[in-house]
């Protein structure tokens, strides 16, 4: 089946080139003012492990359009006015988790997302001018039915970014179908330096290594956040437990247990058994094949 003419429309805003002066100014306001640390963790949804972004738009989204439906009905005058204002006090802290994981975002990301949030924008001042004229007795309906319209559109391209772009979702999450049950050899831990990362390829699935004397930590090697290669990465250290930071977004991944210790990612890095024997690593993924 044919994309519909008009959705491949959107398509080619990925490729707006035009977009990106505001795209990147934006960009650069929302990482000036949103620095790293808890607030952007927390924005990022890292403590719930899935982007929080998608999880905050049911409130807007969900009570706008509970407000269309009300709207229709004689004698909900007031229970929409309610509906509108709980939506338009939700937008800004909905918006504040969307700006933070747009912002760490690919440039085609970027294009798209900086139409999604005008539209958006747009949404909220209709929305506003609603719920001002239905507190001066007047109706309002057609400035949030109007609201609704842009919301949709505006929702549309959120689902362009989430879907097809895959901006929030686990870009680490094949490899356990990827790997064959079982232990698998990955070379001598003679050849592996101390203290470094080093890449190692299991069958396609490419490894992280860190070696600490005869231990030994491997986790996948993509980025869960937008595939950035983690043995390019820095070395750190929380708790005194060494940690990848990816070379893109600076991701934080604990090598010993793959758990994310810094956003954005919110996806952990899946994390091998390893052992040695007769001075070959061997390693093995848990829920393999
Ligand atoms: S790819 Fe973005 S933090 Fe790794």
């Amino acid at each position: 089946m044919k994309t519909l003419r008009p959705l491949q429309t959107i398509e080619k805003l990925e490729n707006a080139a035009a977009l990106d002066p505001i795209a990147n100014k934006a960009r650069d306001i929302v990482q000036a003012v949103i620095r790293p640390g808890a607030l952007r963790d927390i924005l990022h949804g890292v403590p719930i492990g899935h982007p929080l972004h998608p999880l905050m738009i049911l409130v807007p989204t969900g009570t706008w359009f509970s407000a269309a439906i009300l709207d229709a009905i004689p004698g909900s005058k007031k229970a929409s006015a309610i509906l509108i204002g709980t939506g338009v006090a939700s937008a800004a802290p909905t918006a504040l988790a969307g700006w933070t994981d747009w912002s760490e975002g690919q440039q085609q990301q970027l294009r798209v997302g900086i139409v999604h949030a005008s539209a958006n924008i747009i949404a909220v001042v209709l929305y506003s001018l609603s719920l001002i004229q239905r507190l001066r007795g007047k109706s309002g309906k057609l400035l949030s039915y109007t609201g609704l319209v842009v919301v949709s559109a505006g929702g549309f391209l959120g689902g362009h970014m989430s879907y097809r772009q895959a901006l929030g979702a686990n870009h680490n999450e094949d490899v356990p179908h990827r790997v064959a049950a079982g232990w698998h050899s990955i070379g001598a831990l003679a050849d592996l330096p101390d203290g470094k990362l080093e890449k190692r390829v299991l069958g396609e699935v490419p490894l992280v290594v860190f070696r600490q004397g005869s231990e030994v930590s491997v986790l996948s090697n993509t980025c869960s956040h937008l595939s950035g290669p983690l043995n390019e990465g820095e070395i750190t250290y929380k708790d005194g437990n060494p940690c990848v930071v990816c070379p893109w977004h600076q991701s934080g991944f604990s090598l010993k247990t793959g758990e994310v210790v810094q956003g954005p990612a919110t996806s952990p890095q899946h994390s091998f058994l390893t052992r040695v024997v007769a001075g070959t690593v061997e390693v093995s993924l848990p829920n393999a094949g």
